[in-house]
């Protein structure tokens, strides 16, 4: 760790830092008296360990590691990335906090890219508030304009999350390099910030004369807007590299893995062929629409108009897209139409009012759409999967009278995880099969 590079003055607010706009590295903020404590701090506005759990429990601190790891110099060598992953730039974009402009390193920055992905890798270049954000009556819009990047305004949270999480046309993973063994890029906010570990209080609900406690409610309203927002970023991404000419197409990653990747049976036992190819040619790999068999149901329940000019569109680009030789310059309209639709939504994710009723309504509409999602493919599945477990977390916890079957219906949550954890062994017969009995516990 870098800890001898701590500022001169880690609780005054003229600490040299540097320039506004450089960034300090890691060892800036891991102070004991600053983020660095080993436990949450009593009475503080913050939790004051937020490094401790960084370096400790959280996968970002171990981000450059793995580059160095097995799997790491297996890519590189596969890649030819000649000086290896942990000297690439390609790599390094996601997996620390890579900083190529030599003038916005500050001076304490030194080595910071070996320690993954860091604070400002999200918090973004300290050197402009690094000392002053540390007095108590230093208001967060001041270190917004100077430099820090908003994270508490969910919508750009979910930005910068997903900017690694799915990528874009500096910073991507392709098929190439899941073919070489990168892990398929998978994600939503909600299970995603449980899983990270969280580092910072989440709000409370404050009702006279009921202890203050974690409000469940936040995790639907983090996974609406996580599903717009990453539905966005995905089709900005698509046109993106629909328009780069000087790329390979059509980019197999945006495509249904299992369409290619699935065992070949005799006639009688292919559940393909007995289904057809419905919306398609016999033998194209269809669309991933991953991204989207989720969202809209959120989006049909907030706004019904919304829902159905969405599908339509999508129902477009989705045809376009499902074709060997798919006409890129109608993918880059349609996506970049459809990613505009899904930015405007986003912001209504926020506002939308969230209560029980509406969780269990949204379980029961997503476990009832078994057959489309399951057709959509394991992407697809996947997101289900990981919404309906997020759901039924805020379900069971709003209240403190649980659904009597609530270990019946976790369990047949659970039972959704191995049938989407291998693209090549997908059946979506099974996965509707299971989609319904999860829905039939919710009646
Ligand atoms: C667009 C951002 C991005 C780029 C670029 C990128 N990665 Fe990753 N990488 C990720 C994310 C995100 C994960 C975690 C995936 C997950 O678990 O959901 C990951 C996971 C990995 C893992 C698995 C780590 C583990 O804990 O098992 C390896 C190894 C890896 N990346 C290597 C590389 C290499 C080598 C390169 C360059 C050739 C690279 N990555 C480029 C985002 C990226
Ligand atoms: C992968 C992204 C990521 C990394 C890395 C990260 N954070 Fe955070 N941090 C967040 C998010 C998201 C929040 C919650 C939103 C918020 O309250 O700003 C947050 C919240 C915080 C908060 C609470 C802010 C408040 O106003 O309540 C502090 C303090 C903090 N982080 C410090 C750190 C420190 C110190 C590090 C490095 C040791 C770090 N973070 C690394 C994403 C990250
Ligand atoms: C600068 C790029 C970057 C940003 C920004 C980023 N991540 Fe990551 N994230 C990664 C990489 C790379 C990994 C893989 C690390 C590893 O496996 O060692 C990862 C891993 C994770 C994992 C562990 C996944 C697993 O399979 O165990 C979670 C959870 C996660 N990120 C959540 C988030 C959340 C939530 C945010 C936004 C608040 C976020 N990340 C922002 C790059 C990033
Ligand atoms: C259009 C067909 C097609 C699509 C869609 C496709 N792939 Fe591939 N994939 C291939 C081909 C062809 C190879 C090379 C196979 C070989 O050399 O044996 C390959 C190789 C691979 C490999 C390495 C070979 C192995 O089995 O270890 C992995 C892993 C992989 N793909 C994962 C994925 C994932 C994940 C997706 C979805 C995000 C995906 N592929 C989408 C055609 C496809």
């Amino acid at each position: 760790m870098a800890g001898e590079t701590r500022p001169q003055n880690p609780a005054g607010r003229t600490a040299a830092a540097g320039v506004p706009g450089q960034y300090n590295g890691p060892g800036s903020c891991s102070s004991t008296s600053c983020h660095g404590s080993l436990t949450p701090v009593n009475g503080s506005r913050i939790l004051q360990n937020e490094f401790s759990t960084w370096v400790a429990k959280d996968k970002h601190s171990k981000a450059y590691r793995v580059l160095t790891e097995d799997l790491g110099v297996q890519m590189a060598r596969i890649l030819h990335l000649d000086k290896g992953a942990e000297n690439s730039p390609k790599c390094l974009a996601c997996h620390a906090l890579y900083v190529a402009d030599e003038k916005k390193r500050a001076k304490t920055f030194g080595q910071s890219e070996q320690e993954g992905v860091s604070c400002e890798s999200c918090h973004g270049p300290a050197a402009g508030w690094l000392g002053e954000h540390t007095a108590r009556d230093w208001p967060h819009d001041r270190s917004v304009a100077a430099g820090m990047y908003d994270t508490r305004d969910l919508i750009k949270r979910a930005e910068k999350c997903l900017s690694c999480h799915v990528g874009s046309q500096e910073k991507f993973v392709d098929h190439e390099m899941i073919a070489a063994g990168h892990p398929d890029l998978l994600f939503e906010l909600d299970t995603f910030s449980t899983v990270m570990p969280r580092h910072w209080k989440e709000p409370r609900e404050k009702t006279p004369g009921v202890p203050e406690r974690k409000d469940p409610l936040y995790g639907v309203r983090d996974l609406a807007v996580g599903q717009a927002v990453q539905l966005q970023s995905a089709l900005r991404r698509l046109a993106d590299r629909a328009r780069d000419k000087g790329k390979l197409w059509p980019e197999y990653s945006e495509l249904q893995c299992s369409a290619c990747h699935h065992s070949l049976t005799n006639p009688e036992n292919s559940w393909r062929q007995k289904r057809g190819y419905p919306g398609g040619r016999p033998g194209d790999p269809p669309w991933n629409a991953a991204r989207y068999a989720v969202f809209r149901i959120l989006v049909r329940e907030a706004d019904p108009q919304a829902e159905e000019r969405l599908t339509t569109d999508l129902k477009r680009l989705s045809e376009l897209m499902s074709r060997v030789n798919s006409d890129r310059d109608a993918v880059v309209a349609a996506a970049g139409n459809c990613a505009g639709l899904a930015e405007n939504l986003a912001p209504r994710m926020v506002t939308w009012s969230y209560d029980r009723p509406r969780t269990l309504r949204l379980l029961q509409q997503i476990s009832a759409d078994a057959d489309f999602i399951a057709a959509q493919g394991e992407g697809a599945a996947a997101q289900a999967t990981m919404a309906l477990q997020s759901l039924f977390t805020a379900y069971n916890n709003t209240s403190d009278t649980k659904p009597g079957n609530a270990q019946e219906l976790r369990e047949a949550i659970r039972g959704l995880f191995p049938l989407v954890e291998n693209p090549s062994a997908y059946d979506e017969r099974q996965f509707a099969v299971q989609m319904r009995k999860v829905n039939s516990l919710l009646r």
